[in-house]
């Protein structure tokens, strides 16, 4: 692909048409955008072209992922630093901000950018001044920001972790991406491009098609993982077929299979396996919370937060176990075994 071509972006659903528009709508003026969206919903693909649509396009694109890397690296990749400014920086370096000069500067994931850093983005934003780490001189540049996120912005304002200037200033437009769960209509076109792809790939000649058994497996499934899992179950579906057979199975999770290690932790009990999925999910939130406000009845706690989550995502697949199930990474017959452990959940609409 050449600076100047773009991915073809694939879809005909409205909501994906909607913000196809805005990017197009907005494209030309030389005003910061937020890009917000679920993961692998198409943000990264979403800036690229509104840096190709815009007046600049035939400058740089830029693009840096603000979680990739630790703060101080992390600030000396966007505004650049002089040399000896700390230990190993043998040579001035150019930051992100002078690269993109004139042009686009991707900043991806621009909610985990610490406090300290978003102060200083709040400048440039502003004035389009900076310094270079360890230097003195203030340098000016004219780079039209594209921030993603696949966080709630305005929340995490609420709680202390965004500034809510920066964001203000960030937010000219905001354009969020559908997932594809509520795409529908384009899974069997997405799921024809990604595998007319794979089968140029392979050299094949031609491509089989899919059952209409699996197409419906397909457009039924919740895609939590959105296009990018879309793109690796298909490409896997065909790599695996018969040459001229369409293809009749889909394997959503690559991970399945019968000798699949159940825990990562040795002293798990057997019959604990309907609950190993949420465990993951609530370790992880378990170590977002500080250590004051570690729960006194674990298991309460556990049962609790089970119980929202049930009930949350019940609501939103409007009370389709099948689909709610999918949605949660858990088989039927677990969903049916969390509804009756838990008979206080409204699982029917009254
Ligand atoms: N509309 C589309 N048509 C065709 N392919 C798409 C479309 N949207 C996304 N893709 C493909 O899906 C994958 C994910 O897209 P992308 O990297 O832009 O998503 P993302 O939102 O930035 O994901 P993440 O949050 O994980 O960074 C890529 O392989 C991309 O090429
Ligand atoms: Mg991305």
């Amino acid at each position: 692909m050449t600076q100047h071509e773009t991915h073809k972006l694939i879809g005909e659903s409205a909501s994906f048409l909607n913000a196809l528009e805005q990017i197009s709508q907005v494209a030309s003026l030389n005003k910061p955008v937020l890009i917000i969206g679920e993961r692998g919903t198409g943000k990264e693909l979403f800036a690229e072209r509104l840096h190709f649509l815009s007046s600049n396009w035939d400058n740089t694109l830029i693009k840096l992922n603000c979680s990739a890397l630790p703060e101080t690296l992390l600030e000396s990749e966007l505004f650049g630093h002089e040399a000896g400014s700390f230990t190993g920086a043998t040579k001035r370096h150019l930051g992100r901000f002078e690269q993109a000069d004139g042009g686009t500067l991707f900043l991806d994931e621009i909610a985990n950018m610490s406090l300290r850093l978003q102060e200083k983005l709040l400048r440039v934003v502003e004035y389009g001044e900076f310094e270079r780490v360890g230097g003195r001189e203030t340098l000016s540049v004219n780079v039209r920001i594209v921030g993603a996120a696949n966080m709630d912005l305005p929340l995490m304002v609420e709680q202390g972790k965004f500034r809510a200037d920066l964001l203000d200033r960030l937010s000219f437009d905001v354009i969020t991406l559908p997932p594809l769960r509520f795409r529908e209509d384009d899974i069997p076109l997405l799921s024809d491009f990604f595998a007319t792809g794979m089968i140029k790939e392979l050299k094949r000649d031609f491509f089989p098609g899919f059952t209409d058994e699996s197409m419906h497996h397909l457009v039924n499934y919740a895609w939590p993982g959105n296009l990018r899992e879309l793109k690796n179950v298909i490409e896997r579906a065909v790599y695996r077929c018969q040459i001229d057979t369409p293809i009749d199975h889909i394997d959503f999770d690559p991970f399945e299979s019968p000798f699949r290690p159940l825990h990562n932790d040795s002293t798990h009990q057997a019959d604990e396996t309907i609950v190993e999925q949420e465990v993951e999910v609530k370790q992880e939130e378990v170590k977002k919370r500080d250590i004051e406000s570690l729960p006194h009845d674990f298991k309460a706690y556990i049962q609790q937060h089970e119980i929202e989550l049930l009930q949350r995502a019940l609501d939103q697949y409007r009370f389709n176990q099948r689909k709610t199930a999918d949605a949660l990474g858990l088989s039927y017959h677990q969903i049916r075994a969390y509804l009756r452990k838990y008979p206080s959940i409204n699982s029917k609409i009254d």
